[in-house]
């Protein structure tokens, strides 16, 4: 038995999709624990694509019980979509399959309005944030006025905070902001009627895995976002609004620390980042647009272009530290194929010093160059291949350059987006 965390070592889209698909036939539940419909998990299964904001990337699994914690804010909209989309595609959503946490705060429209409203305001210094009112909505959440999933199912309670909130937002869209206010009757046909749709699914989270813990269940918990998109490690202001790392998988889901026996970090044999904020190692030639291309680095939730660059191991060196890391997961190695020299970044030059972890102010960062290492690249296709031996020389040089300077194993090789594109070094929830 093994309770393990997935979650992203760089600035998100990593592939953690893929991983927990993966992993989850070897679990019994799978647990998202923080962010929202900003997140946007791919699968390739059977040759289709499924793209998942919300619901677990272990739902194509038969047999398995999918979570969302307490720590998640939920669109109903989107979740109901998301939930219809999957029974178009013979996958069937029941509350057998799927429980949504009472205590998970919900995302309302004026949520979306504000922040959108706000990155609009702010012009040139935006966050680049996905405009699904992520932020807004943790920041009623912390401020103790915010509306949890339990409140979709009382009408009358609903109804009161409902107003109570739009009071206030209604007046900051209007006279702050300059945009149209809501309409409280709108909303609240619209959101109560996702309260009825719901109210089968909802249940105490943290209950249901102590109870799968006890009873020897293997749990899986998805992080979203990335390391870097921390809340408080991130590179602040430009990061999301919850705690990413995979401390928050016990806030997120109501389960305590000594719960936890694996983290493994999702590694992207290079970098992305979408929306603002510093990247040391961005690409802005053509090698970087020839990342974009192959890699398909084109954001699963805004469809925006994803700014690429080379490895950056300061960065993953600082996941490992905030994580706990016991394992790396390396994907999408094959979109190097071809390139002639690879490089790697393995410390950052910061005036006259050099330092191997992140700093922790925006502008220490902002001042930092990359010092790179480089490695020559391969030209054979690596998709069809299964066990570390078979891949090329120097795509084997690579993989342990990156296992040397995180001094830390490589668990799984990722060499395409389908389940069985993948080499398999070390089963988490195998050798516990
Ligand atoms: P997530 O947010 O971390 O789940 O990652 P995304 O789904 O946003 O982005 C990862 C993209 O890469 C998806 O389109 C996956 O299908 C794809 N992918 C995952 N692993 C691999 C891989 O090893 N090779 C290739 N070529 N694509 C991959
Ligand atoms: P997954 O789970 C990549 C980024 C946004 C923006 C910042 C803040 O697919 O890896 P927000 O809407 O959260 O307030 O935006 O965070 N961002 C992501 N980038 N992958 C994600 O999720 C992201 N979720 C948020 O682009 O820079
Ligand atoms: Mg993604």
């Amino acid at each position: 038995m093994a309770n393990v965390v997935v979650i992203g070592t760089q600035w998100g889209d990593e592939g953690k999709g893929k991983v927990v698909d993966l992993l989850t036939e070897k679990a019994d539940c799978v647990v998202r624990f923080q962010g929202g419909n900003n997140a946007g998990h791919t699968l390739v299964v059977n040759n289709q694509k499924y793209i998942f904001h919300l619901i677990p990337s272990g739902i194509l699994h038969q047999g398995k019980t999918c979570l969302i914690g307490n720590g998640v804010v939920i669109d109903p909209g989107v979740l109901i979509e998301e939930m219809d989309r999957l029974q178009e595609h013979g996958f069937a959503v029941t509350p057998e399959n799927l429980v949504v946490s009472r205590y998970a705060h919900i995302i309302m429209p004026y949520h979306r309005a504000l922040d959108m409203a706000r990155e609009k305001r702010k012009g040139r210094t935006k966050i680049g944030t996905t405009g699904r009112g992520i932020g807004p909505c943790y920041e009623d959440k912390v401020s103790r006025s915010g509306i949890r999933v339990h409140d979709l199912l009382d009408p009358k309670s609903f109804s009161e905070k409902l107003h109570r909130n739009l009071e206030e937002k209604n007046f900051l869209l209007r006279h702050f902001f300059e945009e149209e206010p809501l309409d409280p009757a709108a909303i609240e046909d619209e959101y109560l009627a996702y309260g009825e749709r719901l109210a089968p699914f909802a249940g105490n989270v943290s209950e249901f895995l102590h109870n799968a813990d006890r009873e020897g269940k293997n749990l899986l918990f998805e992080g979203a976002q990335g390391t870097h998109l921390d809340i408080d490690h991130g590179t602040y202001p430009f990061v999301t609004s919850s705690n990413t790392v995979a401390g928050n998988a016990c806030c997120g889901a109501g389960i305590g620390p000594t719960r936890i026996h694996k983290v493994f970090g999702v590694v992207k044999a290079y970098t992305t980042r979408v929306g603002c904020g510093p990247f040391p190692t961005e690409l802005l030639d053509d090698t970087g647009i020839r990342i974009r291309e192959i890699g398909g680095e084109f954001g699963a939730t805004t469809g925006r272009p994803r700014r690429c660059g080379w490895l950056d191991m300061v960065v993953v060196n600082t996941a490992i530290r905030l994580n706990g890391l016991s394992g790396l997961v390396i994907t999408k190695l094959d979109v190097l194929t071809g390139i002639p020299v690879l490089n790697i970044a393995t410390a950052y030059q910061c005036g006259p010093g050099q330092r191997e972890t992140v700093p922790p102010e925006l502008e220490a960062m902002e001042a930092c160059k990359p010092v790179l290492e480089e490695f020559p690249g391969w030209g054979e296709d690596i998709r069809r291949v299964r066990r570390f031996a078979d891949l090329p020389h120097n795509t084997k040089n690579y993989l342990r350059a990156i296992e040397e300077r995180a001094r830390m194993p490589l668990a799984i090789i990722s060499v395409g987006p389908a389940r069985d594109e993948t080499i398999i070094l070390r089963d988490p929830f195998e050798n516990s």
